[in-house]
């Protein structure tokens, strides 16, 4: 049986996920982010993480060779943060409030949580690579979570 992408997109769909935003430093120091579902908290002891990533992102070559990245959990107000972060063709950061965390990696205000990472390893995967990191800094906020169903926010 083949697999129809579409339909797998839809299937993938059905398991609803928090949304993020996950950060780096490019090699001059810029900021560079895009929006990820694929968060998955790993181990609580070391504390490790994953996201899953694009191996066609255009934040592959910044992401995987820095040292870290910071992953931001978006609360339930920051949806347009969610669209900025994963649209082509304009500087993310320009409108967005954010400032360095403890390990240096970009965080977005208001966020309901962050964690800063070292970069534990990179495993390639199909058309993704799964980061996976260690924990160095987190933090939380009274603020609720964005949640994603089925392509809508709930
Ligand atoms: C709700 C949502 C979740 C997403 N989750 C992921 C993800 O987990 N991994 C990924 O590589 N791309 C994900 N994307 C797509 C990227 O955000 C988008 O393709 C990327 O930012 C494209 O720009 P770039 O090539 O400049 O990085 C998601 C997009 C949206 C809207």
């Amino acid at each position: 049986m083949g697999i129809e992408i579409k339909d797998l997109r839809l299937a993938f769909g059905k398991f609803a996920t928090g949304v993020t935003v996950v950060t780096t430093l490019d090699s001059l120091g810029a900021p560079v982010g895009f929006t990820a579902s694929s968060f998955t908290s790993v181990s609580l002891d070391p504390a490790m993480l994953l996201i899953c990533m694009s191996r066609l992102s255009r934040s592959y070559g910044a992401m995987t060779g820095s040292d870290g990245f910071a992953v931001n959990i978006l609360s339930q107000n920051q949806q347009s943060l969610c669209e900025n972060f994963s649209r082509q063709n304009h500087d993310r950061f320009k409108n967005t409030n954010w400032h360095k965390g403890p390990s240096g990696f970009p965080l977005l205000n208001d966020s309901a949580a962050w964690f800063e990472c070292d970069r534990e390893r990179v495993v390639t995967a199909g058309d993704h690579i799964i980061l996976l990191g260690k924990v160095t800094g987190f933090d939380i906020s009274q603020r609720s979570p964005l949640i994603l169903s089925q392509g809508k926010f709930l």
